[in-house]
């Protein structure tokens, strides 16, 4: 089990600028990566072309052996409602919604709500948040916001979680908090974590780093 990337460049514009240039390289199954590079190095590119949310110019990447350029939009969104997990820089927490439905919300698609509810709970409580299941995001502090949008990503168990700065937003103490909670989350459940940040010491956290500069690897 892997994610494998093919040649992968991606342009923009009607001008194409060319963002990527030709990355290669496999992320195992299990393993937890760090994305680093300047601004503009193409981060945010490459795991949204990673985790299916973009496609590439030209290249391709294969997850688990399956291509993704061909497969057809349901069984991109199936793949992406099962096996992957999506952290942002700011959570995307639904206003109107409670933590615990907002975390439940990627059971709606699965009608798999009620089956999940449990375990939605445990995670609530593995993040120290069990007192707050009933609250609104905005009773919430932004670490703890943070928190229910990674429960929110891990209801499925997913194989991959994908996450663009997840702690971009945060201050050191529920950046570290964050952090530590992929780590676990890695260790104890075998989940693969990509993520992309800008502090030096969360990136030396992950088993593996990758840096893109000018939108090459090294
Ligand atoms: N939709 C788009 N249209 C045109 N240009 C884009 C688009 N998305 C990204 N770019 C450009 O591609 C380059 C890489 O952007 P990307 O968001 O991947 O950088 P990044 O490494 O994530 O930067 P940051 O650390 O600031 O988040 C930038 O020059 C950006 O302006
Ligand atoms: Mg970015």
């Amino acid at each position: 089990m892997a994610i494998q990337m093919h040649d992968i460049e991606k342009s923009f514009g009607t001008r194409a600028t060319k963002v990527l240039h030709g990355i290669t390289g496999e992320i195992q199954s299990g393993e937890m990566v760090s994305i680093t590079g300047r601004s503009g190095s193409g981060k945010s590119t490459l795991l949204y072309i990673i985790s299916t949310l973009d496609r590439p110019s030209a290249g391709d990447v294969t997850i688990d052996g399956v291509r993704f350029s061909a497969m057809n939009s349901k069984q991109l969104h199936g793949f992406r409602n099962t096996k992957m997990g999506f952290v942002f820089q700011f959570h995307h927490l639904l206003p109107e919604l409670t933590a615990l439905e907002n975390v439940l919300m990627p059971t709606l698609k699965t009608r798999s709500s009620k089956t999940r509810r449990a375990f939605a709970l445990e995670l609530l409580r593995e993040f120290d948040l069990s007192d707050k299941a009933d609250r609104l995001p905005a009773q919430l502090s932004g670490g703890e916001q943070q928190r229910v949008a990674i429960a929110r990503a891990l209801v499925m168990q997913p194989r991959y979680v994908f996450a663009d700065e997840p702690t971009g937003n945060l201050d050191s103490a529920n950046g570290q908090l964050v952090m530590n909670l992929f780590r676990r989350i890695n260790h104890e459940r075998q989940t693969t974590i990509i993520y992309v940040t800008h502090d030096q010491d969360f990136a030396a956290m992950a088993s593996r780093k990758i840096q893109l500069v000018d939108g090459k690897l090294i």
